[in-house]
C-alpha cells in the first residue's frame, strides 16, 4: 500500500536544535501539537518516515518515561536509537564526543545536568540536538503538557495553568509554553524557590504579546484561583538530593492536597511530569483523583516526541 505520509509533507523546524523551549516557533509548536494528536490516532501512517535513521541518547541522569517513549518513538518511526548513560564529557572531552557521534548518528537527545552541555553538543555537532531536561528546561515534557490540556479542554487559549512548587526546569519549559499559547499561568512558590529572573523576563515578554496573565507568587491560593489545571513536581530535583531535608522543610504548605486542590475550578485537572513523592509535593488521593491526567501526560510523550523527530530529522 502505497504511504499515507511522505517525508515532504512534514513541516521542517527552522531551528537545529531544540535546547530550550523557544527555539520551536510559535507556528512550528502549534503545527506539532496538530501532528501529536495525528501521530496518536494513526501512528502506522508515521510507521517508515525515520527508515535508516540514527539517534543516540546520551543520558546523564536516571529516566523512565523520557527514555523510554523516546526509545519507542524512534522505533515506531523506522527508526534506530543506541543508549549511553553516564557523564558525559569526563573520559574524552564534550567537544570530541559530540564530533564522533555527530559522524555516526542523525540525531542525538541529551539529558543533562546543565543546559550548557547541550548548548555544547549543538556548537560541536551538525546534528540536531534535543535537551531531554536540563537544570533550566525540560521542553519535551512541556510539549506533552500542552497537548495533554488541550486534550482535555478542547482549547488552550484563555485557559489558566497554575504549578505549585519549586520554580525548577519544568515550571520555566512550562512557564515559557503556556503564556506563548494564550494560558494564564501562575506560581506559587516558596521564598527563594523562584524561576531564573531571565527566563522570567522572557515570560513575561510573552505574557505581553499573547495578552495572557504570568503570576509568580508564594501564595498559593492566589496562584490557584481560576485554574483549570495544577501542575507540580518533586521539591528536590535531580542531582539536588543532598537538598532534599532542607527542602521538604521550606516547601511546606505547598503540598498539592484536597485542600490546595479544592481551591482551582471544580473542574480542574490534576498534572504532575512524574516520578512523584505521594506525602511530598502532593497525595495519593490526588495522584489517584478522577481529575488526575498524569499517566495521559507520560502517554502523550511519546506522540509529542514522534511529532518533534519528525520536524527535526527528516
Ligand atoms: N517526566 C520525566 O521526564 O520522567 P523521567 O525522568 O522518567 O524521564
Ligand atoms: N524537576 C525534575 C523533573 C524530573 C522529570 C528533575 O529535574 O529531577
Amino acid at each position: 500500500m502505497a504511504s499515507l505520509v511522505t517525508p515532504d509533507q512534514i513541516l521542517k523546524t527552522s531551528a537545529n536544535d531544540l535546547l530550550r523551549d523557544l527555539d520551536l516557533t510559535n507556528d512550528e509548536l502549534l503545527y506539532l501539537l496538530d501532528l501529536a494528536d495525528e501521530v496518536k490516532q494513526s501512528p502506522r501512517d508515521y510507521g517508515h518516515l525515520l527508515d535508516g535513521k540514527s539517534v543516540a541518547l546520551l543520558f546523564e541522569k536516571p529516566s523512565l518515561r523520557t527514555k523510554l517513549t523516546f526509545e519507542l518513538a524512534i522505533r515506531q518511526l523506522g527508526g534506530d536509537s543506541i543508549f549511553i548513560e553516564g557523564p558525559i564529557g569526563v573520559r574524552e572531552p564534550l567537544k570530541d564526543v559530540a564530533r564522533n557521534l555527530d559522524r555516526w548518528v542523525n540525531g542525538i537527545v541529551a539529558r543533562v545536568f546543565a543546559q550548557t552541555t547541550v548548548e555544547d553538543l549543538a556548537l560541536w555537532s551538525s546534528v540536531p540536538i534535543i535537551n531531554a531536561l536540563s537544570d533550566a528546561y525540560h521542553p519535551c515534557q512541556a510539549l506533552a503538557d500542552v497537548q495533554t490540556v488541550r486534550e482535555h479542554f478542547a482549547r488552550l487559549a484563555g485557559l489558566k495553568l497554575t504549578f505549585i512548587g519549586d520554580g525548577n526546569n519544568v515550571a520555566q519549559s512550562l512557564m515559557l509554553t503556556a503564556l506563548r499559547l494564550g494560558m494564564d499561568f501562575a506560581l506559587g512558590c516558596p521564598q527563594g524557590y523562584l524561576p531564573n529572573p531571565d527566563i522570567v523576563a522572557q515570560a513575561e515578554g510573552l505574557s505581553a504579546v499573547s495578552g495572557a496573565s504570568l503570576l509568580i507568587t508564594h501564595d498559593t491560593a492566589a496562584a490557584l484561583d481560576g485554574a483549570h489545571a495544577v501542575y507540580t513536581d518533586v521539591w528536590a530535583s535531580m542531582g539536588q538530593e543532598q537538598e532534599a531535608v532542607q527542602r521538604r522543610k521550606d516547601f511546606h504548605g505547598y503540598q498539592v492536597n484536597d485542600e490546595l486542590f479544592a481551591m482551582a475550578r471544580p473542574d480542574a485537572v490534576f498534572m504532575h511530569c512524574l516520578p512523584a513523592k505521594r506525602g511530598e509535593e502532593t497525595t495519593d488521593s490526588i495522584m489517584e483523583h478522577e481529575r488526575s491526567v498524569v499517566f495521559q501526560q507520560a502517554e502523550n510523550r511519546l506522540h509529542a516526541q514522534k511529532a518533534l523527530l519528525l520536524m527535526m530529522l527528516m
